[in-house]
């Protein structure tokens, strides 16, 4: 299959999901609001990859929180759930930025699963999807 198509009403609130997608971990969080703010807050200068990474987005789209997120649904990020140092699985809520830790060699993640802090360079890839209704994505 080379799309999977999500139900979004099963996502409370800051809650995270992992789905498969083409053989990967997709993750899917439903952000509070305070941990989009936290996002928004971060200037783009201090971010280690400046780029979007949004496959939905033109190539040189700039790392805001608005480009890492859902248009007009702020509180969805996707990302693929691998981590750009070498590959393995981040865990999510988890490192010094609000986001994810990469546990294998301390790649800290923000919540717009942005690099900020180890050895990964590039921010969490966004995969290219669509909305079908508010309760429903189809990423691929
Ligand atoms: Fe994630 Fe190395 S694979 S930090």
């Amino acid at each position: 299959l080379s799309s999977t198509e999500i139900d979004l009403s099963q996502v409370a609130e800051g809650q995270v999901i992992t789905v498969k997608w083409r053989g990967k971990p997709v993750f899917v969080w439903n952000r509070t609001k305070d941990q989009i703010e936290k996002a928004k807050q971060v200037p783009l200068g201090d971010l280690v990859d400046p780029m979007a990474r949004n496959e939905n987005l033109e190539p040189d789209a700039p790392a805001t929180d608005a480009n890492r997120a859902a248009e007009g649904k702020e509180n969805w990020l996707i990302v693929v759930g691998v981590c750009t140092h070498l590959g393995c699985v981040p865990l999510a809520n988890s490192g010094d930025f609000g986001g994810w830790l990469c546990p294998c060699h301390g790649s800290h993640y923000d919540a717009a699963g942005r690099i900020r802090r180890g050895p990964a360079p590039q921010n969490l890839d966004i995969p290219p999807y669509a909305f079908e209704s508010d309760t429903k994505v189809k990423i691929g």
